[in-house]
């Protein structure tokens, strides 16, 4: 293996990795997404279940991807096939690198494209292009954004530039660099903002909106979603956490690592929230927006406020860079693979997957002007790739990881390297057979329609399937692992 010449590249910082893994998390994710998401789905009742999805399931899934990457020294196929086979186990669970490597993939080629309105919207906040006093007509500017190919072409071909010279100088150099400043600049720039929404006048309404917690306005479509979004945003089963934890220190505590990356995340999309729904309230706008939330309503704010074109190219910055820090991490997976199996440089490795990658999300990006009914079942590119990756390769590959992680492996693999004491290895033990897989389940009954058919109005039944699989599954596990050894 090649990756037996050199020693691994490791973060140089104390921070590194921190810093990298929130970047990675904080992205479009948390401004974009979750603000509209919000908005959609009812506020504060929806924020709580998304809180309680990050710890029930999020948390447990990311511990045990940091680990597979530590112990596994490699891009996700590699750690994969090390993990199983160290503990005796067929080396073809290597096919769940394979998925989360095509997951990271196909999720970054429409994520340029929701980049690069970013970038698109931070040129027109500059140069005088977003001018408009209702929301009607900036709904038009965003139209005709996407309706030219070259225009968006152009965006998302520089977002996948920039991507590919940050990775391509390298671990310490290119990612470590470029999170070590964006990651506070960012902070900084919410906080000025949060200032801003708090001089606008709305923000007494956006903080009830976001925190309290009315049980009424909760739906089971809610809930789904944000169990789904608890997964994008944490940048789960796409290789990008897996791969970062492989340059950690065997130093590092991986259970306090990973509660600073949720709650960092967690913190960042609330404050979002904090600096959005002020100036939308404020405003008199509904926060319903959906997906155009930001580029359709907060540029009419802007232009409604003082200096608010200022703040505007504020936000515009921060969202641009927030997912700059989440978009290197998508492709370091690959690139890993490609530089310790394939004997490619950091460089051409980072161009050989950039090229590839052009060409996908130029497809994806032409679903919005040329390609809008090149569809496949009302679906065009761009959303099978977000609806093949949200629905199913990232919860399948959550709930592969997480099963080889609590069933497959010898005993003491996963006490020593997470590092708990007995009683948090105890918990972590208890979410990640269970609670994290039947959360996951969740999703695919929704996928396959059955939702609703057995929960929708029950919810509160899941907590008794929840018993009852831990009562089979502690009776069964050790004839499950007999079935499952090798001869
Ligand atoms: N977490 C990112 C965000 O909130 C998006 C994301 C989803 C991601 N899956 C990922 C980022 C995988 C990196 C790798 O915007």
């Amino acid at each position: 293996m090649a990756s037996s010449e050199q020693p691994r590249a490791q973060w140089l910082g104390r921070w590194g990795f921190l810093l990298a893994a929130t970047g990675s998390a904080v992205g479009l994710g948390n401004v974009w997404k979750f603000p509209y998401m919000t908005g959609e789905y009812g506020g504060g009742a929806f924020v709580l279940v998304y809180l309680i999805c990050i710890l029930a399931v999020g948390v447990p899934v990311m511990m045990a991807e940091i680990a597979f990457g530590r112990r596994g020294q490699g891009s996700p196929v590699d750690a994969f096939r090390r993990m199983a086979t160290g503990s005796g186990r067929s080396p073809a669970w290597s096919v769940l690198g394979w998925m989360s490597m095509l997951a990271g993939f196909m999720i970054l080629s429409f994520y340029v494209v929701v980049a690069g309105w970013s970038f698109s919207y931070l040129w027109k906040t500059l140069s005088g292009g977003l001018s408009g006093g209702s929301v009607d007509e900036l709904a038009a500017v965003f139209e005709a954004n996407n309706a030219n190919p070259w225009n968006l072409g152009f965006w998302s071909t520089l977002v996948t530039l920039v991507t590919m010279v940050i990775v391509g100088k390298g671990v310490q150099e290119g990612i470590e660099k470029s999170v070590r400043w964006m990651m506070p600049g960012l902070v900084l720039m919410l906080v000025v903002l949060i200032g801003f929404g708090a001089l606008s006048g709305g923000f007494g309404e956006a903080f009830a909106f976001l925190f309290s917690f009315n049980t009424g306005s909760l739906s089971s479509a809610g809930m789904l979603a944000a169990l789904g979004h608890a997964f994008f945003t944490l940048s789960l089963a796409a290789g990008a956490i897996l791969t970062y934890g492989s340059y950690l220190p065997k130093t590092a505590s991986i259970g306090r690592t990973t509660l600073g990356v949720a709650l960092a995340d967690t913190l960042v999309a609330l404050m979002a929230g904090l600096a959005i729904f002020p100036v939308i309230f404020a405003n008199g706008m509904d926060p319903a927006g959906g997906p155009g939330l930001i580029f359709m309503s907060l540029p009419v704010a802007f232009q409604a406020m003082p200096l608010g074109s200022l703040f505007g190219a504020l936000f515009f910055i921060m969202l641009s860079m927030a997912a700059l820090t989440s978009s290197i991490s998508m492709v370091e997976a690959t690139v890993s693979w490609l530089c310790d199996n394939k004997g490619f440089t950091r460089r051409s490795a980072a161009w050989s997957t950039g090229i590839v990658l052009w060409l996908i999300s130029t497809a994806a990006m032409l679903s919005f002007n040329v390609g809008a009914d090149w569809t496949l079942a009302g679906k065009t590119f761009f959303d099978w790739l977000d609806y093949l990756t949200s629905r199913w390769l990232m919860p399948l590959g959550g709930l592969g990881t997480i099963f080889v992680a609590g069933f497959l492996l010898n005993k003491n693999v996963m006490r020593d390297e997470l590092g708990l004491g007995p009683r948090f290895y105890a918990l972590w033990l208890l979410m990640a057979r269970y609670v994290s897989p039947l959360g996951i389940l969740v999703i695919f009954a929704d996928v396959l329609g059955l939702y609703s058919v057995v929960f929708a109005q029950h919810w509160p039944y899941l907590l008794g399937v929840l018993l009852l699989m831990i009562l089979v599954g502690e009776r069964l596990s050790p004839r499950l692992r007999q079935a499952l050894a090798p001869r």
